[in-house]
């Protein structure tokens, strides 16, 4: 069972992580309006799988026996100075969001709630990832600078990401939701 404090501090990053799903939405209709498909592709996918992060710290909250709550979503930027601008964007705030995981992971520890610790290193795990690859985008875009061309290779090549599910994670779970908590239900 959460603790009201843990499922709140839950709440807040699971809106954390709609609103990352929010700024690399963003950023991807940024990426169409000046005709760089690639990073739009890129963006979109990206934007799916902070989705995936929002709905899977959801889930896990309902099936703990807390309350899942929608809190408002806060505004993204809607433009960049230029592709390098919005990568760096997408790199700075993937290091913010390594924090904001740690700080929830602190928050368990001080609980000395296990299950939630547990589940959280998937974050953490996740977060090494995100960092490595906006660190490689970043380099990439970093290295075309104002070089059209260079930035045309690029653009392809980020093109090419593909979205997956996490194994563990199922969008339309029916037989997960049959499964959950009573406790989940009656809030
Ligand atoms: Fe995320
Ligand atoms: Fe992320």
């Amino acid at each position: 069972m959460l603790s009201e404090q843990m499922n709140e501090a839950l709440n807040v990053q699971a809106n954390r992580e709609l609103y990352s799903s929010y700024l690399y939405l963003s950023m991807s209709y940024y990426f169409e309006s000046i005709r760089m498909l690639g990073f739009a592709s890129w963006m979109r996918v990206q934007a799916g799988e902070e989705l995936v992060h929002t709905m899977k710290m959801l889930d896990y909250v309902a099936s703990a026996g807390g309350r899942a709550k929608m809190l408002a979503v806060e505004a993204p930027q809607l433009s960049w100075a230029s592709p390098g601008a919005a990568f760096q964007h997408v790199w700075n705030h993937e290091r913010a969001v390594t924090g904001l995981i740690h700080a929830l992971v602190n928050v368990a520890i001080a609980e000395e709630d296990e299950a939630t610790k547990s589940f959280l290193q998937w974050y953490v795990d996740e977060q090494v990832e995100e960092e490595e690859s906006s660190d490689d985008v970043l380099n990439k875009v970093k290295a075309a600078g104002n070089d059209s061309a260079a930035l045309q290779a690029a653009d392809r090549e980020l093109g090419s990401r593909r979205f997956k599910f996490p194994r563990d994670f199922e969008i339309f779970p029916y037989a997960a939701l049959q499964g959950r908590t009573i406790g989940s239900l009656k809030k």
